[in-house]
């Protein structure tokens, strides 16, 4: 008899039928006399339990034989468990041996992170990993729906680039036939080009950066959302990215309730999260850190210490705007009633996950931005087409870099941001 095939996620629809699950087996326990399989299949886990006097011979005895990561097909009936966390348990009738392994890496002991690092590709399956892929998977849909739904049209940016964005001493080098060429850092000087053309749009796509920062909130290669908005000016666009964020941490408490629990994560921490941000100005964040007794100077960039010690100060994701003109990219245009400083803001988010999102409004004038390629000493051959922008049609516009893995560690409460994202590059890790 061929039995319906039925995603766990989806097995308390199924109540008291018989079912056949493809899967895996995660873990075993035994007491001789009963035997509790915990099946995955990507969509969750659940238990099987097989009673040796419900069971024939074969059937037990081949339950027993299994091995941790032996790839099954379980066919049983569901029923309710009070104490499952998905309600439900498989009474086993049969089971089909797919493939059996031998020796899987990770057992249920602890191991260290070097070790996890380098079966990253098997450590995925763990119910942890699974959870937060799961969030990651929940945060980008967020994004999109909440950019979609306002007008912004997607946008998708090279990721070969002849120059910078993001200065040239993080530039990720490769050559392209017998050129110079860069992997992407930002996709945003493409994006100023874009909103141009379509009004508001985003770019989402991975982006590079050869830094030499071993930290837990650096990645070599990760992923950026990017918005950019013609006729926008830097308070409209700070709006924005708050409405952004508070729907995605909205969508998220909705969507992944059994993920954060897979986690652990202290949801009381994200239910917080509601508009209106505070917004403090650079000077102020200054202030703040000297009056705290620290040696801080005007002019000096914000190390993560100084960051955290500021987002502690409050219980949401606080906007840091008007930093020093020297501090910032040579595209953000000045205060134009103080000129020493930019219109930018950065979002750092709570509990100490550090800066999530950079942004500006973009100096729209070209004498002024001819003046900062001399300035920051960029070529004016190589960025010709983006003065064009100023030359053919200018307009105020805005636009903002909202960091996925940077945003996924602190919706999950993570320590590292090697766990955000499936195959993370990090400084000395390339594999696998
Ligand atoms: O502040 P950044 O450098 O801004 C830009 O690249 C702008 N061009 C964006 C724009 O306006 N369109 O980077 C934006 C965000 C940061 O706030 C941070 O969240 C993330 O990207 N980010 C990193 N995340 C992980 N690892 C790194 N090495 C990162 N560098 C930046
Ligand atoms: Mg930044």
């Amino acid at each position: 008899m061929a039995l319906a095939v039925v995603r766990i996620a989806s097995l308390s629809d199924h109540l008291g039928e018989t079912v056949t699950i493809k899967g895996w087996l995660h873990q075993k326990r035994s007491s001789g006399k009963i035997i509790f399989l915990q099946l995955r299949d990507g969509s969750g886990f659940v238990q099987g339990v097989l009673a040796k006097e419900d069971e024939s011979e074969d059937i037990f005895a081949l339950a027993q034989s299994l091995t941790q990561e032996s790839a099954i097909i379980v066919h049983g009936v569901v029923q309710t468990d009070q104490r499952a966390k998905n309600g439900v348990e498989l009474q086993v009738r049969d089971i089909e041996l797919v493939s059996l392994t031998h020796d899987y890496p990770i057992t249920p002991k602890e191991h260290g992170v070097d070790f996890l690092m380098d079966q990253r590709h098997l450590w995925l399956r763990a119910p942890r990993q699974r959870a937060i892929l799961k969030i990651r998977a929940e945060i980008i849909r967020a994004i999109r729906q909440f950019l979609d739904s306002h007008e912004f049209t997607q946008v998708d940016p090279p990721i070969l680039t002849p120059s910078s964005c993001e200065g040239t001493t993080t530039l990720f080098h490769t050559s392209y036939f017998d050129e110079d060429a860069f992997l992407t850092q930002s996709g945003q000087l493409y994006m100023e080009a874009a909103a141009m053309a379509l009004g508001r749009v985003y770019s989402f796509g991975p982006t590079f950066r050869a830094e030499k920062s071993k930290t837990r909130r650096h990645l070599i290669e990760f992923w950026m959302i990017e918005p950019e908005m013609a006729y926008v000016e830097h308070d409209e666009s700070v709006a924005i990215q708050e409405a952004l964020i508070c729907a995605i941490v909205q969508h998220v408490l909705s969507h992944c309730e059994q993920e954060l629990r897979t986690i652990g994560r202290d949801t009381s921490k994200l239910e917080q999260i509601k508009a209106p941000f505070p917004r403090i100005s650079y000077d102020e964040a200054v202030a703040f850190l000297q009056s705290t007794g620290q040696d801080f100077t005007w002019g000096d960039d914000f190390g993560a210490p100084d960051e955290t010690k500021i987002a502690e100060a409050y219980d949401r994701p606080v906007f840091i705007e008007r930093y020093p003109t020297s501090l910032k990219a040579f595209y953000m245009k000045p205060d134009p009633a103080r000129p020493e400083v930019v219109l930018c803001a950065d979002l750092l988010a709570p509990e100490g996950y550090g800066e999530i999102i950079g942004g500006s409004q973009r100096i729209d004038d070209p004498e002024l931005l001819i003046k900062r390629f001399e300035e920051h000493d960029l070529s004016k051959e190589a960025y010709a087409w983006y003065l064009d922008l100023r030359t053919y049609g200018t307009v105020p516009h805005s636009g903002f870099g909202l960091g996925l893995e940077r945003t996924v560690a602190w919706i999950c409460g993570l320590d590292h941001v090697r766990e955000t994202i499936p195959f993370p590059r990090l400084l000395y890790r390339l594999y696998p």
